[in-house]
């Protein structure tokens, strides 16, 4: 871990800060070309995991597409030069702004969510003068085995289309002018552990575009999401998520043919190459006896933990202490729910210790915000040292 091996020369900077291991970024894109290049995978980048430019610069040069989730996501890739025909455009509810925007750059394809949705397109793509392709988000209903709050594909989920939606419309669908239906679209969820639920996946695209296909439609490409989760709990065990197996696992159950097969991944590719460097204000003892480690960062750097409840592991980086004490850590934000973890074993804790928070590569900055006006945290990156 890097901040382990360069902790004294971190104290130059201001916490709380994302620390980034743009040599580890590079390893785990290696390991995902690498792997997908075996079946012919195409790989999209799930810009919502982090939007950080120097991040993005490190990415593009692996030749990943993008997944976006708005149109300023959107427009994020472009500006930062992702070619638009490796973009696909995700959302529940895009506004005519965005879509008019994603329809001018001829993206991949706008992966749509409603029946309503993908008239609109239709009407704003005739209003343009274009055809422009499009993907149907279907709601595949399937039990993912993650964190609730993290899942998108339960039959009653706000995402994608239920299936019985699209057969109800398909006539309608077909008869549009300005759209080409050139793909099926599905996410299950994120930090996804439990690998064999991609087969449950797999053998739903098979059904749907096999049924779909022999009512008329006809699909260049399945993209069937990103979820693929890291490993939070022993982090320096697994730097790098096991793209294989899940690749292995698709290409061993999907069944559709030559078409094209997209993933759209997040979490795996940025999150264990971000920490976030904190220090410790206080330390105070509760009248219930609960030791509390009160840190300069709060939910407002790293809002996951209160946000889903999800499970980060820390470390004390520049104590000498020998002897180890269990610690609630705590934010500086105005809130209750603003704790990082309960019963944390660091090595004796003092003020101006630094602390790592680990695997926050992910949903960490590009969910920061200001409350209590809190400045946005900055970055370190280990290829600028
Ligand atoms: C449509 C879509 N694709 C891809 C992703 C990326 O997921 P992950 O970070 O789990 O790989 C998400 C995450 O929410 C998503 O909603």
């Amino acid at each position: 871990m890097l901040s382990r091996q360069i902790a004294s020369g971190l104290r130059a900077y201001e916490t709380p800060f994302y620390l980034y291991d743009t040599a580890l970024l590079r390893q785990t894109l290696e390991s995902v070309v690498y792997e997908s290049n075996k079946y012919g995978y195409k790989v999209h980048y799930a810009i919502k995991a982090n939007y950080d430019d120097h991040l993005l610069a490190i990415i593009r040069e692996y030749g990943l597409g993008i997944d976006c989730a708005s149109g300023n996501e959107l427009r994020k890739a472009v500006e930062a030069g992702f070619d638009p025909r490796g973009i696909v455009y995700a959302g529940v509810g895009k506004r005519d702004k965005e879509l008019r925007y994603a329809i001018e750059q001829g993206i991949l394809a706008i992966n749509c969510e409603s029946i309503e949705e993908l008239m609109l397109v239709d009407a704003l793509a005739a209003e343009a003068g274009r055809v422009t392709d499009v993907a149907l988000r279907i709601n595949p209903d399937i039990d993912p085995k993650t964190n609730h709050c993290i899942d998108t594909g339960q039959a009653d989920s706000k995402f994608g289309i239920s299936y019985e939606e699209v057969l109800e419309h398909a006539e309608a669908i077909k008869a549009l002018r300005h759209v080409d239906i050139v793909g099926i679209h599905l996410h299950i969820g994120s930090q996804i552990r439990e690998l064999h639920v991609f087969e449950n996946m797999c053998n739903k695209v098979n059904a749907i575009v096999e049924n779909l296909e022999r009512l008329g439609f006809s699909f260049r490409f399945v993209d069937v999401g990103g979820g693929l989760g890291v490993n939070y709990d022993v982090p320096e065990n697994e730097p790098i998520p096991n793209f294989a197996s899940l690749f292995s696992i698709v290409h061993n159950h999907l069944a559709v043919g030559d078409k094209e097969v997209h993933f759209e991944f997040g979490r795996s590719i940025v999150a264990e190459c971000g920490e976030l460097i904190t220090t410790v204000l206080f330390n105070k003892t509760t009248a219930t006896g609960r030791k509390l480690a009160i840190v300069d960062a709060s939910m407002t750097e790293l809002i996951r933990p209160a946000l889903y409840g999800s499970y980060h592991n820390i470390e004390n980086i520049t104590s000498e202490e020998e002897g180890r004490e269990k610690y609630t850590i705590v934010g500086t934000a105005c809130e209750s729910t603003d704790v990082f973890d309960e019963n944390v074993s660091l090595k004796k804790t003092r003020r101006g210790d630094l602390l790592t928070i680990k695997s926050a590569g992910a949903y960490g900055m590009s969910m920061a915000s200001r409350y209590n006006l809190h400045d946005l945290p900055g970055a370190v990156y280990s290829d600028e040292l």
